[in-house]
């Protein structure tokens, strides 16, 4: 795995050196070693615990979302792969060796030498739902009726995850009322009651939901949203609500191998969101979802350049609800639905037999300010470039200050699946 990673790392930086707009130096962050092959030095970003967590948990979202968008490639994605880790982080809390290393080698902790994971957990918890992210995120295990929990199972979850098991009734119809109104109650209300019933063969259930509505530093003007066209693909048009800035200030980056064009712009709260915009349009997003990891998307992060742009975005207001179940199973974690040992959870055999998945985002006009910050000053002023968000894209939302993967989306028609 550490190779994979490296390669992958290492890959990265270099096919960075390629891009033609991207004008820093192909060897930064690479030291020659005795034999003058490059090794790897570690960024100092991720020598912060919280950072190096962050990204470890994010590398997972990545693969969450390889997973689900090739399972089905003409649809929509929307992920908060962060609430996913989280629920499976707690769970690890109750898994006995074997079980324990599977979670961990999923969510890349093989890979950080940090006696207190979950400790750092918390604090990344904290760090991204403070109140002026706009995130909410919550995940909770629930288990089958009238299980026994050990109390040294749930002391932990509570001090490091701020969450408490809620065992079923075996009544159906107010179980899944006790969800749903825990999930109002996460979520303030902002994603829809669900509907769908309770399976009945549940073991163990996570539950992982987030929302998100986005503030941008700089708001829109509402008067210049129109109904535009959105080109689904090279045949197929539609009309949507499209938002624009005659002249953005915006971070941008042309991919050439990539053949994408990458954008990034900021939201309050030490939030931003990226933009993978292929340089046609195509459904065919492959390309750039294989090379999304924690440390491509931070190098891409500090070689963008500020530039001046005319900017037009499609008003987005999205939903999902379903399960990810298969995209874990497909993931290694097979054994956690075959014969995981959670002795430390209780002494029944227990095994996971659901992963359910509710999320809500959106972003229009809201925003900080009228006008531009005046901190930021576009580099180069010649030339006002085009960025037109009018084809399929991948954003990519992230905390800027711990690096975390909060929400990520395939947007292949902006109206919603
Ligand atoms: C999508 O693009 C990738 C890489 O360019 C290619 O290998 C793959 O065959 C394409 N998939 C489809 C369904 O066209």
């Amino acid at each position: 795995m550490w190779a994979l990673v490296l390669l992958l790392w290492t890959g990265a930086l270099l096919r960075h050196g390629s891009c033609q707009d991207i004008a820093s130096s192909p060897e930064e962050g690479l030291a020659p070693d005795s034999t003058g092959a490059p090794v790897e030095e570690e960024d100092p970003f991720f020598k912060v615990p919280v950072n190096k967590l962050a990204a470890a948990v994010s590398n997972f979202g990545y693969d969450l979302y390889r997973v689900k968008s090739s399972a089905n490639p003409t649809a929509n994605v929307l992920l908060s792969p962060l609430s996913v880790a989280t629920a499976l982080s707690a769970l690890s809390l109750g898994a006995e060796q074997r079980t324990e290393s599977i979670i961990h080698r999923a969510l890349y902790y093989d890979l950080i030498s940090n006696p207190d994971i979950h400790g750092t957990y918390k604090e990344l918890l904290d760090a991204v739902t403070a109140p002026q992210k706009n995130l909410k995120s919550a995940s909770r295990i629930v288990f089958e009726r009238k299980l026994r929990i050990k109390s040294s199972f749930v002391a932990p979850l509570e001090k490091s995850y701020g969450t408490r098991p809620r065992i079923l009734t075996g009544n159906p119809r107010m179980d899944l009322q006790e969800i749903n109104n825990w999930v109002q109650t996460q979520m303030k209300g902002k994603i829809a009651r669900s509907t769908r019933e309770i399976p009945s063969e549940i073991s163990i259930l996570l539950l992982s939901v987030a929302y998100f509505k986005g503030q941008w530093v700089t708001k829109f003007d509402s008067r210049k949203t129109s109904l535009e066209d959105f080109h689904l693909d090279e045949e197929r048009t539609v009309k949507v609500p499209m938002m624009s800035d005659p002249k953005t200030i915006l971070r941008y980056g042309l991919d050439s191998d990539l053949s994408c064009k990458i954008a990034q712009l900021p939201l309050t709260g030490s939030m931003s969101i990226i933009f993978f915009l292929p340089l046609k349009a195509t459904q065919n997003l492959t390309m750039i979802e294989e090379s999304l990891t924690s440390e491509f998307i931070h190098d891409i992060d500090r070689e963008l350049k500020t530039v001046q742009a005319v900017l037009t975005i499609p008003k987005l207001k999205l939903s999902y609800e379903g399960e990810v179940t298969k995209s874990l199973q497909e993931m290694k974690l097979q054994l956690l639905f075959d014969s995981p040992d959670f002795s430390k959870i209780t002494g029944k055999p227990i095994k996971l037999t659901q992963v359910e998945h509710r999320v809500g985002f959106e972003w229009n006009e809201d925003g900080a300010e009228t006008t531009s910050s005046p901190g930021l000053q576009p580099t180069r002023l010649t030339f006002l470039l085009d960025y037109h968000l009018n084809q399929p894209f991948i954003f990519v939302l992230r905390d800027t200050d711990t690096g975390a993967l909060l929400f990520i989306g395939k947007i292949l028609d902006p109206r919603g699946t």
